[in-house]
């Protein structure tokens, strides 16, 4: 694992950045990758999903066909407290608004991430994004530490704490939703993830002003490794894009919504019924953006593979060979965000009639 002790060169906050009066070359994107203006135009966004519609009243059947159709959609009247999200995002936009020397004492690097860092990829001489982020272990309890999470401003870990708490919630009622969308046990997908041992990690972007937006991104595009993730998105400003049949197209939030999607485990788990979905962030000259990803995973030392009655249910053959996911996400923090290739690597190895 030499390759993931350090990062291959100096990093560079792209917030020291922000205000140069040209793009640096590394993060001028080949032009068929960088955002079309067309693509926001669209009218067309991610189906939305409320959940405090009545038991029975179809929110299963909405959840999976978003999961089968689209990999992502937004959820209104989850239940996390309004007033708890204002006071998160207040916190992480006040970290991020910190002096520089102040941020760079919680630097990260490539062997665990965690902290305030910059890239994704040990590869040196990479095209970069334009994103900052801080990166935190939330569960397992044993990997959290507080003294990796930002001590200023002083109601950040209390307000990360809560949080994490509600946010899991909502992800567990999300996940028994997804196994009776399957034709499974409402806690079935639950216990594949290890139950009460799942994963969490929590991803703050923070993407600055960008002086030339029309050839760059916040974050290239991938699908997220780990089960599935709770994005908060900003509060005035897009950025995120969600591909749908080749095209991208906007994702506009609610006003107090949360953006859900399957990530590659859930992929894996579902045998493919509910599809992790390429998304990118595009960035802005004039506005800066904060989102935050909470990742909910598996715990990560237990091999994941299509669910056996799944399988039998079906009639279907496994498409994946079983793999923890300590192995897998060690492939986007090698290489960095590289679009669903992963997954589909993973495909192409399994046995057929197996
Ligand atoms: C991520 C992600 C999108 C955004 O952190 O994995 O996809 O809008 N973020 O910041
Ligand atoms: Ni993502």
């Amino acid at each position: 694992m030499d390759c993931l002790q350090e990062w291959p060169e100096p990093i560079v906050p792209v917030q020291s950045l922000s205000e140069a009066p040209t793009l640096p070359d590394r993060y001028v994107k080949p032009p068929s990758q960088r955002p079309s203006v067309g693509d926001a135009a669209r009218s067309l966004d991610i189906p939305v999903v409320d959940l405090a519609m009545l038991p029975g009243g179809g929110v299963v059947e909405a959840v999976s066909e978003a999961c089968r159709h689209w990999g992502f959609f937004q959820v209104v009247n989850h239940g996390v407290s309004l007033e708890l999200v204002r006071r998160f995002r207040e916190a992480w936009r006040g970290f991020f608004h910190l002096p520089m020397e102040e941020k760079k004492r919680y630097a990260n690097s490539p062997r665990t991430y965690e902290g305030y860092g910059s890239r994704l990829g040990v590869d040196e001489g990479a095209n970069l994004d334009w994103g900052d982020y801080y990166f935190l272990h939330f569960l397992p309890c044993y990997l959290k530490d507080h003294d990796k999470w930002p001590a200023v401003p002083p109601c950040l870990r209390e307000a990360t704490d809560e949080y994490g708490v509600e946010v899991r919630k909502l992800c567990r009622r999300v996940m028994r939703a997804l196994s009776l969308g399957l034709g499974l046990d409402a806690d079935r997908l639950q216990k594949a993830l290890g139950g009460d041992d799942e994963g969490v990690c929590i991803r703050v972007n923070f993407y600055p002003r960008c002086p030339r937006p029309d050839l760059a991104l916040g974050l290239s595009p991938h699908s997220d490794p780990g089960g599935m993730t709770v994005l908060l998105a900003d509060d005035h400003v897009h950025g995120l894009q969600v591909c749908k049949d080749g095209v991208w197209i906007t994702v506009h939030p609610l006003p107090n919504a949360f953006i859900i999607n399957v990530g590659d485990q859930i992929q894996v788990l579902s045998n493919a019924e509910y599809k992790s979905v390429e998304h990118r962030a595009i960035v802005h000259a004039k506005e800066e953006r904060l989102s935050v990803a909470f990742f909910y995973n598996p715990r990560s030392d237990i091999p994941i593979g299509p669910v056996p009655e799944l399988l039998t249910v079906t009639g279907r053959a496994a498409l994946y060979r079983p793999m923890t996911f300590d192995d897998y996400r060690l492939f986007i923090r090698r290489k960095g965000p590289r679009g669903k290739s992963q997954v589909e690597s993973l495909e192409a190895m399994a046995i057929p009639g197996t």
